[in-house]
């Protein structure tokens, strides 16, 4: 049966992507998709929820905004990566899919005392309504069946030397997720820098011959150009579908567990996850932390959810095609 799921995302091309291929998986089920600050502003990452939803034809799946900034710091965005629109490169039409009035965290709640099964949280953005939701209600921590998350790191971080994007944007967040004690799965930087959207993966998406192939593979240039920019990366690395892939199919991203803490002060380490891999501290484990990703799998579901989804049979292509 399909894994019901909820996506907390700050769209981002990666989030577009992650966004795909829980909505063209059939694997999951995708309940809800809720945004937050991070990548942009609140209002930028939920009009972009809500055009990625449009391109691809996904309707019914309610996108509820969350909140606009972190917790005890002030928002610093990522149009660095990610373009002024959170979402640049691609043209989009005007979104026909609509945003609900409530508050993403209220909605989390909902969905979470309502659903007849524990549900699994994806989040793919700072963990900022996470926290909130886990600090508000906490008796819903039992209705989480697990966090599978894209942040952090083992070693390496991105947003500075030390600290992963996602955490550092709001480390106090965080610090409550990662000691919560529900069952979490830590997608960081060790495997996502695994999923590079090489020219063979652009060619499989333009391949696919439709417009909604060609805004990914557009999506995943203007990304690419930026990691060349920034890190001198030779393509893309597609961080935040990767843990979407692992609810689909556990076996695509192989993990270890282990105790991760997340650093609250550290002047130069602020936002790091220190995850103990040799179990040198004592604390207990409280997560699986990924290191290896199949990435010829990876790209099997991800092309393939792609190629599931586009507009609504009748409804013209807004691309003219
Ligand atoms: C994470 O930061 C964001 O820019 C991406 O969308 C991804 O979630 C990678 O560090
Ligand atoms: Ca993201």
């Amino acid at each position: 049966m399909a894994v019901p799921i909820i996506i907390d995302c700050d769209p981002g091309h990666d989030d577009a992507l992650a966004i795909l291929l829980a909505a063209g998986d059939p694997a999951v089920d995708l309940l809800a998709i809720t945004t937050v600050a991070g990548n942009q502003t609140v209002e930028k990452t939920t009009l972009n929820a809500r055009r990625v939803c449009t391109v691809a034809g996904i309707t019914g799946v309610p996108i509820a905004a969350g909140c606009p900034k972190p917790l005890a710091q002030r928002l610093a965005v990522a149009a660095d990566v990610h373009g002024e629109s959170g979402l640049d490169g691609p043209w989009f039409p005007e979104p026909t899919v609509e945003a609900e009035p409530e508050h993403a965290v209220e909605l989390l709640h909902r969905i979470l005392t309502g659903h007849p099964e524990p549900v699994t949280l994806v989040p793919t953005a700072p963990l900022t309504n996470i926290a909130l939701l886990l600090t508000r209600y906490p008796e819903c921590a039992s209705r989480i069946r697990e966090i599978v998350l894209m942040g952090g790191s083992t070693g390496r971080g991105n947003r500075t030397p030390a600290a992963e994007f996602n955490i550092h944007t709001d480390p106090e967040a965080a610090d409550i997720v990662f000691r919560s004690g529900v069952p979490l799965t830590m997608c960081g930087l060790d495997v996502t820098h695994q999923a590079l959207a090489t020219p063979e993966v652009l060619a499989r998406l333009d391949g696919l011959g439709t417009d909604l192939g060609h805004v990914c593979a557009e999506l995943i240039r203007f990304f690419a150009s930026s990691y060349r920019t920034l890190y001198g990366f030779p393509a893309a690395p597609v961080h935040d579908p990767v843990a979407v892939a692992r609810v689909i199919d556990p076996d695509v991203v192989r993990c270890v567990e282990t105790n991760v803490a997340v650093e609250l002060r550290g002047e130069l380490t602020r936002g790091m996850t220190v995850v103990d891999l040799h179990g040198r501290t004592g604390r207990p484990v409280n997560a699986r932390v990924a290191l290896e990703l199949r990435q010829d799998l990876f790209w099997d579901r991800v092309v393939a959810a792609v190629a599931a989804l586009g507009p609504q049979a009748g409804i013209r292509s807004p691309y003219g095609r």
